[in-house]
């Protein structure tokens, strides 16, 4: 995969699959501690202790279609060659919770890649999911809630084309802004 946006779209992917109505994504990095993280946390059925054990290893997966489940086992992957890991926190009916640490300047740390895309793809293709987007670069932090969003709406979908293109722009002007900042 070529950037960390797709590996968290595949993670938000599980997420949906599990049946959850609240994802959070955090986006945490720290040039002065070499740190970028990522966590990915929803409140879907969980993983009891087997499947847990079992969510690393790429021959183990509940999907059907085919019996190798990629997802965790590439974010892993893509951690550990910078130097990082995974995490995964899991409780059977509560939720589960996956980070992934990165060396932020390694030379193999995969770049975002385009996150504000992904999230408008998550929002737009699942409207009844909240959706919580988190990112700190250093000292400036943004934020967005689609549950605090839908709140103004009125009853209009959230993925009509008008109220998507307004949190596009909005997240445009994040990205905008972060990646002018010092790095
Ligand atoms: N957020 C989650 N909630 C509940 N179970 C999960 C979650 N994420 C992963 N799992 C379990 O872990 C398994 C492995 O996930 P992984 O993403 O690695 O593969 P997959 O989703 O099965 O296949 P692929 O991602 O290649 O389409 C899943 O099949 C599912 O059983
Ligand atoms: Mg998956």
């Amino acid at each position: 995969m070529e950037d960390l946006s797709l590996h968290i779209l595949d993670i938000v992917e599980n997420s949906i699959t599990a049946g959850a109505s609240n994802i959070r994504i955090k986006i945490n990095e720290d040039t002065k501690e070499n740190l970028l993280l990522i966590e990915i946390s929803d409140n879907g059925r969980g993983m009891d202790e087997e499947m847990l054990k079992n969510a690393l290893d790429p021959f183990h997966t509940t999907r059907t279609t085919r019996n190798v489940g990629l997802g965790i086992p590439f974010l892993a992957d893509a951690a550990r060659d910078t130097g990082g890991d995974i995490s995964i926190k899991s409780a059977k009916g509560e939720g589960t919770t996956i980070s992934a640490a990165f060396r932020h300047d390694h030379i193999d740390r995969k770049p975002l890649g385009d996150i504000g895309k992904t999230l408008i793809v998550i929002i737009a293709s699942n409207p009844d999911i909240d959706i919580i987007f988190e990112h700190k670069k250093n000292t400036s932090e943004y934020m967005l809630d689609t549950a605090e969003i839908k709140k103004e709406l009125d009853g209009v979908p959230i993925n009509a084309p008008g109220v998507i293109k307004v949190i596009e722009n909005d997240l445009k002007e994040w990205f905008n802004n972060t990646n002018l900042m010092i790095k």
